[in-house]
C-alpha cells in the first residue's frame, strides 16, 4: 500500500464518489479523507473517514489539512456549466477561490501532488470544432469556461513559480449512474438513460445533432489516476491535458439506447443550454496525453450504453 494520505474536496459529487471509492482502494481506506459541504453519500458510509469542509474556508480548511497529515489534495468542488449561468459571481467565486486556496495550502505544507480538474468549457466559438488541439485559439463564453481557464494558469503558475505539482485534466461530459450529476451542459447524456429505462422517452434539452465530446466515468477515474502516478518528468502540460473518449449527439445516443430498447422515443426541446453547447467543441485532440503519460479509453458509445443500461 502507497504511503499517502488524501484529502478529497467535493468528495459527494458525481465524480467526487467514484474517485474516493477507487483511490481507497489503491491507498486504503483510512489514508482517503473524503469531505464536501452536504451530507456523506451512502456510497461512501463505512468505506473511511468522513469530514464536512467548506472549501472557502482557507483557515479550516488549512487545520484540517495539517490535523490529518494530509500529503496529496484532490479539489473536485465546483459550479458547473449550466448551473453557473444562473449566478455567474458566485461560480467565479467558488471556482477560483477555492483553487487558490488549496495551492496556497499546498504550497505553504509542501505537499506532495494536487489534482484539479478542468473542463473542454474553456474552449469557445473561435477555437477548432473538430479535433480540438491541446493549443489553440481559446476564448470562452461562459463564466465557467473563463473560471477554468484562468485555474490552469494559476496551476501552471504555482507549479513554475513555486514548485507545487499540480495536475489536470480538461474532462469532457462524463456519464455515470453511481452518483448525480451536479448541474452540467452534458448532463442530458445521462438523464437520457433513467427516462430510457423508466418511461421509454425523453425530451433532450439539446438539438438532435449536438455533437459533444463526452467520456463513461470509469474511463475518467482510471486518466485520472493514471495522470496522479505518472512521472513528474513525463508531463510536458503544466496547464490541462485535453483528454478524449467519444463524442455523439442526442440522436446518436437515442440510437445507441434503441439498440436495446427498440421502444424509446426522443424529442427535442432545446433550452439556454443550446447556446453553451454550440460554444464547444465537438472533438477533442487528446495526443499529447496519450504520447505523455499513455492515455488509452476504453469505452465507445454502444459499450457505455450497455453498461449504464444494465446498472440503472
Ligand atoms: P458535482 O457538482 O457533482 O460535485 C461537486 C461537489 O462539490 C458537490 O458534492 C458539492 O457539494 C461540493 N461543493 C460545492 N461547494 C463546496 C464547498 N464550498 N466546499 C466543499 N465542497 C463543495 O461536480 P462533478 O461533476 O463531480 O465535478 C467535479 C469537478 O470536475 C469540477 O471541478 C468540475 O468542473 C469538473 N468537471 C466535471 C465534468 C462532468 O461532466 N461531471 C466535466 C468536466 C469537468
Ligand atoms: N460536463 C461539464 C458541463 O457540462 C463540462 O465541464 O458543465
Amino acid at each position: 500500500m502507497k504511503k499517502e494520505k488524501i484529502l478529497v474536496i467535493g468528495a459527494c459529487g458525481q465524480i467526487g464518489v467514484e474517485l474516493t471509492l477507487a483511490l481507497r482502494k489503491i491507498y486504503g481506506g483510512s489514508n482517503v479523507v473524503a469531505s464536501d459541504l452536504r451530507e456523506e453519500n451512502d456510497l461512501l458510509k463505512g468505506t473511511g473517514p468522513y469530514v464536512s469542509i467548506d472549501v472557502m474556508n482557507k483557515e479550516m480548511l488549512h487545520v484540517q489539512v495539517i490535523r490529518q497529515n494530509i500529503t496529496q489534495v484532490y479539489l473536485l468542488a465546483a459550479i458547473l456549466s449550466a448551473t453557473g449561468e444562473k449566478n455567474p459571481p458566485l461560480a467565479w467565486h467558488l471556482n477560483t477561490q477555492s483553487l487558490l486556496n488549496v495551492l496556497d495550502i499546498a504550497k505553504e505544507e509542501k505537499l506532495s501532488k494536487v489534482y484539479w480538474p478542468s473542463s473542454i468549457a474553456v474552449f469557445g466559438p473561435t477555437s477548432p470544432k473538430e479535433n480540438c488541439p491541446q493549443q489553440t485559439i481559446i476564448e470562452p463564453t461562459t463564466v465557467y469556461g473563463i473560471s477554468k481557464y484562468a485555474g490552469e494558469f494559476w496551476c501552471n503558475y504555482f507549479y513554475h513559480r513555486y514548485g507545487v505539482d499540480v495536475r489536470s485534466i480538461r474532462y469532457p461530459g462524463l456519464i455515470s449512474y453511481k452518483s448525480a450529476p451536479g448541474g452540467g451542459t452534458t448532463d442530458y447524456a445521462i438523464e437520457i438513460y433513467h427516462e430510457a429505462k423508466e418511461k421509454k422517452k425523453y425530451t433532450s434539452f439539446l438539438e438532435a445533432d449536438t455533437k459533444l465530446p463526452m467520456m463513461y466515468m470509469p474511463d475518467a477515474i482510471r486518466a485520472t489516476i493514471e495522470l496522479m502516478e505518472a512521472p513528474a518528468d513525463k508531463l510536458t502540460v503544466r496547464t490541462s491535458y485535453n483528454l478524449a473518449a467519444m463524442s455523439f449527439s442526442p440522436k446518436e445516443i437515442a440510437g445507441s439506447i434503441q439498440k436495446s430498447i427498440p421502444e424509446f422515443q426522443i424529442t427535442y426541446k432545446p433550452d439556454y443550454r443550446q447556446q453553451i453547447a454550440n460554444s464547444w467543441p465537438q472533438s477533442i485532440d487528446d495526443a499529447q496525453a496519450r504520447v505523455d503519460w499513455g492515455w488509452k479509453h476504453e469505452y465507445d458509445l454502444d459499450k457505455m450504453t450497455q453498461d449504464m443500461l444494465q446498472n440503472i
